[in-house]
């Protein structure tokens, strides 16, 4: 019996030494370690030994299917390794090859440009609000001053929505009355809303239906022209240069009294006058002024007690002067070659 199993063991070892390929190998287990196999068959004469033999040729038995499946697995780890090796020699990749270019993106230059007010206006204390688009007559015109009728409503002709009621807003300054009003009169206010505002003007170089303002407005007490003049003059250093210079004139808003043109040193020749400033040595960023008595009322505060300045910058004019574009349409239209454009300006 032993002489056998030895004998089968050396041919079983033999065969799998001899095996060229992961096929021969598993039908070599099948063969030798399956149910119909030789050990197998073997196992089944345990039966008719002695229980000493038993012990004997179970060990034996043990020891010969522990070869057997040591050498299969030992034999299958070398072929699933010379494949793997096989594999990845044939799929090695060549990283000195050039890279298939990725297109980066850039910001938009508009909302780059209001981002920049929103962190200098932030870091005085102002909070970022928003308001509707689509506005009511109400906010829009008549608590600002505006009564159904008024002439200075033409300069200001927008879409009507629903009846005389419903429209889009034609600047952000319905957003000062929103904020008063929820503020119910009792508490300071210190905020700026950039927004869309939409006018019924033919689109140009210089014109667009659709336009952006930043509209702030500080309510407190004892605000005075003079605030208006000093907070205006440091958010313009800090968005145009430090060596910029403010000037404040005398101007007409129906919700300001008194009201101003705002205007910076043409950053471009310094005063001295150029094509950017139309040889004046100014440009104008917006309109502002100190809070109209009647404003402050018609929106819960009571101006004996509080007051307070407001602002509208020209958000795509600030843009246009700060990177030298000289339409207004190209914030609308789709070419993105522009927005990359300006981003490399700024890098440089
Ligand atoms: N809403 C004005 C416009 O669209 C700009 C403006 C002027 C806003 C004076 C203000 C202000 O808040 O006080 O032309």
């Amino acid at each position: 019996m032993k002489e056998k199993v030895e004998k089968l063991k050396k041919e079983i070892l033999e065969k799998v030494e001899k095996a060229e390929n992961l096929k021969i190998l598993n039908d070599l287990r099948v063969e030798y370690l399956g149910k119909k196999g030789p050990i197998s068959e073997l196992t089944s004469h345990m039966k008719e030994l002695s229980p000493e033999e038993k012990k004997d040729f179970g060990m034996l038995l043990n020891s010969l299917k522990q070869s057997v499946t040591e050498a299969l697995d030992t034999k299958k780890e070398k072929f699933e390794e010379e494949e793997l090796n096989k594999k990845l020699a044939s799929e090695s990749i060549d990283v000195t090859l050039p890279s298939t270019p990725i297109p980066t993106g850039s910001p938009n230059i508009l909302e780059h440009v209001i981002e920049e007010f929103e962190t200098v206006f932030m870091s005085m204390g102002y909070d970022v609000v928003d308001g509707p688009e689509l506005e009511e007559d109400k906010y829009n015109f008549e608590l600002l001053g505006l009564p159904k009728g008024h002439p200075a409503r033409d300069a200001q002709d927008t879409f009507y929505v629903k009846d005389d009621e419903l429209l889009l807003r034609s600047h952000t300054s319905p957003v000062q009355a929103r904020v008063m009003l929820a503020k119910g009169g009792i508490e300071p206010v210190r905020v700026i809303c950039p927004g869309k505002a939409y006018r019924r003007d033919d689109d140009d170089a210089t014109h667009s239906h659709q336009f952006t303002q930043i509209e702030g407005l500080i309510v407190d007490k004892d605000i005075k022209l003079s605030d208006l003049k000093g907070t205006v003059t440091v958010i313009c250093k800090k968005l145009f240069g430090k060596d910029t210079i403010t000037r404040f004139r005398p101007s007409y808003y129906q919700f300001t009294e008194p009201s101003v043109e705002m205007d910076i040193s043409c950053f471009n020749c310094k005063g001295k006058g150029c094509n950017i400033c139309k040889n004046t040595g100014w440009i104008t960023i917006g309109g502002a002024g100190v809070v109209h008595y009647d404003v402050l009322r018609g929106c819960g505060y009571d101006p004996e007690k509080w007051s307070g300045f407001a602002f509208g910058f020209g958000a795509e004019r600030c843009a246009m002067l700060k990177y030298g574009i000289n339409d207004i349409r190209t914030f609308y239209n789709t070419d993105l070659r522009e927005t990359k454009n300006f981003d490399r300006r700024e890098e440089d």
